[in-house]
């Protein structure tokens, strides 16, 4: 584990540890898997402009989202059943990333319980809301989460049913034996978009923000906003901030890469709440590029579920070293001496 040395090599490495069927629903994206693959390319279309002699000297990763302190503008993005990657399953994420003082995203899928990932860290936690047609057990969801302690809920908006995961499709892939969602009551979850089809609300509008204010204290991000229209929507409906996210690809084939829009969700929000984003970060520099157009921080997908897969939580651990590594080196590197230093001007598209 420790040759590891980039996002990419651990990826490498948990590949040949997991069933072909479950890298397949981790790694794969809807339809052709063109917005999968931009999430990646658009970073690699974006150029640093580095400042010498700032005296900026070693950065400060610290920053502050919804009134918490990260430690670095890095958390880690909702992802259902950590549990498929490793047993301890999102326990073992919740370690990793609570001794480094980094936040988790919890899916409403977890395969861990809300209190037993509560008990091993003290880093802000954040429930991920799929709301079903059942709104009852979409707020016996969210009460758990909160009586557990978490601090905001993050309702997943782009996702009114799974996206045509042709990967799965052909694999008939169903979860394997033994894992299931820990925090729903029992019933039939063996193939995600089977139960997404008969279980997630399609008819969901801009109301259900006020409904998920009306059930728990606490603030409401959107995730899954890609366009300015719908961030100004989200901050009128009283969301507390959005995440600019197109699922990994995995929703619709053809949206555009979350980079891309990342500048006009900004503006529309306007400084009234956070704006992260997710979908395609592999590299420090990938995180100082989507700082510098205005994001607060990025969450992290598909790589920490390859560090659980490669050694739980020190495999978790691994992956946010590096990739923590990584953005001091490109912040040191360009003279960026805080998260609030990085502005338009470190970037340029490809000339
Ligand atoms: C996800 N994602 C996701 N999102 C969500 O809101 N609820 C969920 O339960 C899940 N589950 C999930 C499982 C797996 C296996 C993957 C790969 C993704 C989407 C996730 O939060 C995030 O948007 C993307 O994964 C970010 O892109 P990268 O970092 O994986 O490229």
């Amino acid at each position: 584990m420790n040759h590891a040395l980039t996002l990419d090599d651990v990826a490498g490495l948990a590949r040949a540890r997991l069933s072909p069927p479950v890298w397949d629903f981790v790694a794969g994206g809807a339809g052709d898997e063109r917005t999968l693959a931009a999430n990646r390319d658009v970073f690699d279309r974006v150029w640093l402009r580095p400042r010498v002699l700032t005296g900026a000297g070693r950065p400060g990763l610290g920053t502050r989202v919804l009134e918490a302190d990260w430690a670095a503008p890095i958390g880690v993005a909702p992802l259902a059943y950590h549990t498929m990657a490793h047993p301890e399953g999102e326990a073992a994420t919740a370690r990793a990333a609570g001794e480094r003082g980094l936040p988790l995203v919890v899916s409403t899928f977890a395969g861990t319980a809300f209190e037993q990932i509560a008990a091993v860290t003290a880093a802000p936690l954040w429930l991920q809301v799929y709301c079903f047609r059942d709104r009852a057990t979409t707020r016996a969801v969210v009460e758990r989460a909160e009586r557990a302690g978490f601090a905001a809920l993050v309702l997943t908006a782009d996702t009114p049913h799974l996206g045509r995961r042709l990967r799965d499709v052909r694999n008939g892939f169903v979860l394997p034996p033994g894992v299931a969602p820990a925090n729903l009551a029992p019933g039939d979850y063996a193939s995600p978009a089977a139960h997404g089809r008969d279980e997630l609300d399609p008819d969901l509008d801009w109301s259900v923000i006020g409904w998920l204010r009306s059930i728990t204290a606490l603030p409401v991000l959107v995730k899954g906003v890609l366009t300015g229209e719908d961030a100004r929507l989200a901050v009128q409906a009283g969301a507390a901030g959005v995440i600019v996210s197109n699922h990994g690809g995995r929703q619709l084939d053809g949206v555009p890469p979350t980079l891309r829009v990342l500048p006009e969700v900004v503006q529309a929000v306007a400084g009234r709440g956070p704006v992260l984003l997710d979908g395609g970060v592999r590299r420090g520099t990938d995180v100082l590029v989507a700082l510098a157009l205005g994001a607060d921080a990025v969450l992290l997908g598909r790589p920490v579920l390859h560090g659980l897969a490669i050694g739980g939580a020190a495999g978790v651990g691994r992956v946010l070293d590096i990739l923590v590594e990584e953005l001091t080196d490109a912040m040191t590197l360009t003279g960026t001496g805080s998260v609030k230093d990085a502005g338009p001007a470190l970037v340029r598209e490809q000339w």
